[in-house]
């Protein structure tokens, strides 16, 4: 197995590629689709400020690697959320405080559960949530807020192709208009909210794991063990089987969407009104008295009457780009 640029032994085969590669060229690789993605999607300019959202497993310690790699002058930040999860976040957090210390970066860190009362176990109990609900709603409230107040150009997040195509397919599944319109690798900033950038698109989850273990980046193996059995890991191995037979297809139905489908969608995007108010609470764009958020804060510690509920609009704030993560209600 030779490597496809420089004929040296080769480390990792990419089928998707019908190659094989030696270290320096699968390193080159991963971060020349990075630079790709970047740029087809006018994600970051040089010398942008970006906060990396680390969850401390391989996409978001290998994005936070490569995007400070890349040499185009990107400020990049990571932000660490506590989730409260047993073990499994405290493992999560340990990897990545020991990535951002080894290399002298800045690690801003959220504790659900001593900043806001409430951790994601027994916080989707109480309020009678999936917990995969509750977590996506805190996660996106968290990295917006985050990212507003450190005043950053953009948000970055490790989501990868098996990630976002296992999206897609669920969302084509149901024909799920108003989240297929929100399925970009960018979405832009806008009333109050920050830009969200997804650079990792062009690569998938073998590809960052392999390269973590080449740049000898220690990260976070275990998944999320509240995850277990959702949808979403579903359709992401109905899909590694299809990709098993035939190589190249996750990519293709994945880019092939957003070249030639994703513009019919358009018009079902639920569009946030120049009308958005403040949250009373946390002061967080919101389009009732109270965000999703805070609402969520409040049933899931139980302190108070949910005073509150009967002057909401039901309309989500944000949505997330899949049904399981993205209703807030
Ligand atoms: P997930 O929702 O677990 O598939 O993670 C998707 C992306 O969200 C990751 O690649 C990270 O960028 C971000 N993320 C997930 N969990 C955390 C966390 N606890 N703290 C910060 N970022 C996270
Ligand atoms: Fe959010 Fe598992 S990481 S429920
Ligand atoms: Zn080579
Ligand atoms: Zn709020």
């Amino acid at each position: 197995m030779k490597c496809r640029v420089c004929r040296h032994p080769a480390v990792i085969d990419v089928r998707r590629h019908n190659a094989n590669f030696c270290e320096e060229h699968f390193v080159k690789l991963c971060r020349d689709q990075v630079v790709k993605a970047i740029k087809a999607f006018d994600m970051l300019s040089p010398g942008d400020r970006v906060l990396v959202a680390v969850s401390g497993g391989k996409d978001s310690l290998a994005l936070w690697d490569i995007l400070l790699g890349l040499g185009l002058g990107y400020e990049v930040d990571g932000l660490y959320l506590g989730l409260g999860i047993g073990e499994y976040s405290e493992a999560s957090g340990r990897h990545a405080r020991k990535f951002a210390s080894d290399r002298g970066l800045r690690l801003l860190e959220v504790d659900l559960r001593s900043e806001h009362g409430f951790d994601i176990p027994n916080g989707s109990r109480a309020a009678k949530r999936p917990p995969c609900s509750s977590c996506g709603l805190s996660k996106r409230h968290l990295f917006d807020q985050a990212a507003r107040d450190g005043d950053y150009d953009a948000l970055a997040t490790g989501h990868n192709l098996d990630d976002e195509a296992a999206v897609l397919f669920g969302n084509v599944l149901r024909w799920e208009g108003e989240y297929l319109a929100r399925q970009m690798p960018v979405l832009p900033a806008g009333n109050g909210f920050p830009r969200k950038v997804k650079p990792l698109v062009r690569l998938g989850e073998r590809e960052t794991a392999a390269y973590c273990v080449l740049r000898g980046i220690d990260y976070q193996v275990e998944e999320c063990p509240m995850a277990e059995g959702n949808r979403h890991l579903g359709y992401k191995a109905a899909l590694n089987a299809v990709e098993a037979q035939s190589p190249g297809t996750r990519h293709a139905f994945y880019f092939g969407f957003l070249d030639r489908a994703a513009d019919l969608f358009r018009g079902q995007m639920v569009e946030v009104g120049p009308g958005l108010g403040t949250c009373a609470s946390c002061g967080s764009p919101a389009n009732g008295e109270v965000c999703a958020f805070c609402r969520l804060v409040e049933r899931a510690s139980g302190e108070r009457e949910h005073t509150h509920d009967v002057a909401v609009r039901r309309v989500p704030v944000r949505l997330g780009s899949r049904r399981d993560d993205g209703v807030p209600e």
